[in-house]
């Protein structure tokens, strides 16, 4: 018998206000045609005027939290990810923990851009294997139309905001790929490409948020290079394959990113979870949000084999291989 951290519970929060592409059409060059036929997405939601991360990430645990039939106070740990903190310090994980009115455990955040979730994932999990919590709730929370530059088109009509969470629960396991939980995971990361993707502001330079700018052409490249291998890399390490994979959980940058990793493994599209045409890519929160979606609807069932990618900011990349 080995420890697995099992999925228990899933939830997610969208703000009220949906921006349809046609709306961009007013103050920019672009065309609703452009941005769905480029990136798949048709709308988004933004966050209201003093609308937090944080508060988004609270409303997105406590659904996690009922859909697992249990309460704050059975949380020993609150792990979010996300590059949009409300503050630069505090986490926006210790806020999540006042929130919910736990006064024990610990929290801290994650900071690995896109791929922020599947990196916070890999962390619980850790945390879980090695007997420091049973009970983990991992929140990927964004407010990235707080980083758009409205003037520039190839980048402020791609984002979004949103959060979504998922508790992870220290069960027994068989130790085989048979067993419900996390595994395998695969990180990796390459510093060397930090100017393609990075957001021109921070606390020891220029002392603001600043915006964000993306060479998305070269992302586009990096992404379809490098997300199937990461994916094969995590299936192998569980003694897997695509063939097992009930559904692809990608991150939501860009439709065709999307089909060409299914491609590339060889996983029909009718085995992958798309919802990037109705949020855009909300970062850390944009594969929480699919899961969220794609279990409520009655898609992914208990017993489903996912495997989770993503690839952003760094550039940092990696993926989960989970058995729901
Ligand atoms: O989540 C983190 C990871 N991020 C990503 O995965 C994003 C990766 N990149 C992408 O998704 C795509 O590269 C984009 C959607 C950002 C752009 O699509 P593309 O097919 O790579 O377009 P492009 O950048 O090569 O631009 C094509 C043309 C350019 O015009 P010229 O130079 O060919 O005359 C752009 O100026 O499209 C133009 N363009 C637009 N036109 C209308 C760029 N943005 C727009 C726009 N509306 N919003």
């Amino acid at each position: 018998m080995i420890r697995r951290a099992v999925a228990v519970g899933v939830g997610h929060y969208l703000p009220e206000r949906v921006v349809e592409n046609a709306e961009f059409e007013a103050s920019l060059d672009t065309t609703d045609a452009w941005i769905r036929s480029r990136s798949g997405i048709e709308r988004r939601h933004f966050a209201g005027e003093g609308e937090t991360t944080s508060a988004m990430a609270v409303a997105a645990a406590r659904r996690a939290l009922e859909a697992a039939g249990l309460t704050a106070d059975d949380l020993d740990a609150v792990v979010v990810a996300t590059s949009t903190p409300d503050l630069t310090f505090p986490s926006v994980a210790t806020m999540v923990q006042d929130g919910l009115g736990m006064t024990g455990g610990f929290a801290f955040d994650v900071q690995a851009v896109c791929a922020g979730f599947v990196y916070a994932l890999a962390n619980a999990n850790a945390l879980i294997l090695s007997g420091q919590a049973t009970r983990v709730v991992v929140i990927g929370a964004e407010t990235f139309s707080r980083i758009m530059d409205w003037t520039d088109r190839s980048t402020c009509v791609l984002f979004g905001d949103g959060a979504g969470a998922l508790i992870l629960e220290a069960r027994e396991g068989s130790g085989t790929p048979a067993d419900r939980g996390i595994l395998a995971t695969d990180l990796n990361s390459d510093g060397r490409y930090r100017d393609l993707l990075y957001v021109d502001g921070g606390v020891s330079t220029s002392g603001s948020a600043g915006v964000l700018r993306m060479q998305g052409r070269e992302v586009f490249r990096h992404a379809v290079e490098k997300l199937a291998e990461t994916a094969e890399t995590a299936l192998e390490k569980a003694g897997l394959t695509a063939e097992d994979v009930t559904w692809i959980v990608p991150h939501q940058a860009n439709l065709r990113i999307i089909t060409r990793t299914a491609q590339k493994m060889g996983v029909g599209m009718d085995r992958v979870v798309v919802t990037v045409q109705d949020h855009g890519n909300t970062s850390a929160a944009s594969i929480p949000l699919a899961l969220s979606v794609a279990v409520q609807d009655g898609r992914i069932k208990p017993g489903d084999l996912l495997v989770a990618e993503a690839i952003g900011g760094g550039l940092a990349w990696g993926s989960v291989v989970l058995r729901w």
